[in-house]
């Protein structure tokens, strides 16, 4: 997959999409040709990453109309669709550009299953732009908050290419301001249990050239202390009306940490994210995830038999910790 190429896209009659499973050490190529292979690519995150997801599961609906909706099968085609939509929306709760997505594809179902997969590849390119302008906003708004000289960032999971259809929204970020000779380093955090941050992110900034160095996701309280953290760059999987945002396990104690050290915390998310029918965070969802992506690792238990985890996928971070949130719209200001 060059730098240029999307992360997911519509071949033929199928979805085709790099296997974040197995990044980076194998690049393997999946071919999702039902909605069931959708279901369990977004539920095993083999496609992760809200947009990504979002524009999943808008295919989804298309592959769901392609099947249903033969001539002739008009009168139960858009029931079969919505059911297949229910189960797509359901393959993970937390990010709402999943639900966002498909029930802007379901609105097409009447006029066909071509008409959905326009949509779909619409929302696509509508990413790509929203990537495009969101960053340079990120951009000047890290400049804004932060000294004149190349900057430390620390960023959290992985919202790079591999994650939208395009550069991405907070790595997107970090990789121009790198392009603008603006970055000494990224402290990129592993991101337990999954390992977004050392599996993808290193993945992404190696292959983009940008210096970097991998930590516990412990340790950032430390290196703000010690001086060696400019700005955080996060992004997000639901943000509601006040501002408070869901985003990777871990997020929150990173701006909680982030707020006693007075270091700028930056969240970078399309406005797709955004969940105004919620007045603040306290009603998200949280994705709880299996015992067994805490109490082993690659197939290797590590706690004892029996052992129960507490593994939520995300974590909310309330408006006053966050120094902005940034959009394709602009910057969404909160004072902290
Ligand atoms: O569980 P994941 O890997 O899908 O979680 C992803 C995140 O939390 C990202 O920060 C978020 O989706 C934004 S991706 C541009």
């Amino acid at each position: 997959m060059p730098p240029a190429e999307p992360s997911l896209r519509w071949d033929g009659d199928a979805i085709v999409t790099l296997d974040q499973r197995a990044l980076p050490h194998e690049r393997r190529i999946l071919r999702l040709t039902t909605v069931d292979d959708v279901i369990a690519a977004i539920a095993t995150l083999a496609v992760r990453g809200a947009p990504a997801i979002g524009l999943a599961g808008a295919m989804g609906v298309a592959l769901s109309a392609f099947k249903h909706c033969r001539p002739g099968a008009a009168g139960h085609c858009a029931d079969a669709v919505r059911l297949d939509a229910q189960r797509l929306i359901a393959a993970r709760p937390t990010a709402v550009n999943l639900a966002w997505a498909v029930h802007r594809a379901l609105g097409r179902v009447p006029e066909g299953a071509h008409a959905v997969l326009q949509e779909a590849t619409a929302m696509l390119q509508e990413d790509i732009t929203a990537n495009r302008t969101m960053v340079g906003h990120a951009v000047a708004t890290v400049l804004a908050h932060t000294p004149d000289r190349p900057l430390r960032v620390l960023t959290h999971c992985n919202t790079g290419r591999l994650a939208t259809a395009a550069v991405g929204t907070a790595l997107g970020t970090i990789i121009a301001l790198a392009e603008a000779g603006r970055i000494a380093e990224v402290l990129v955090g592993e991101t337990r249990p999954l390992l977004q941050g050392a599996r993808l992110t290193a993945w992404e900034l190696a292959e983009a050239g940008v210096p970097h160095r991998l930590c516990i996701d412990s340790a950032p309280a430390a290196a703000m202390s010690q001086g060696l953290v400019d700005c955080v760059l996060v992004g997000a999987d639901r943000i509601a009306a006040n501002g408070d945002v869901a985003n990777k396990i871990g997020t929150y104690s990173l701006a909680v940490a982030a707020a006693h050290h007075r270091i700028p915390f930056v969240v970078v998310a399309p406005e797709s994210s955004w969940d105004r029918s919620l007045p603040d965070g306290s009603a998200i969802v949280i994705e709880e995830r299996d015992d067994d992506e805490v109490t082993g690792f690659g197939g290797v238990k590590t706690a004892p038999p029996g052992t129960r985890a507490y593994n939520p996928a995300f974590d909310v971070t309330p408006a006053d910790l966050i120094t902005a949130v940034v959009s394709e719209h602009g910057v969404h200001r909160h004072e902290r």
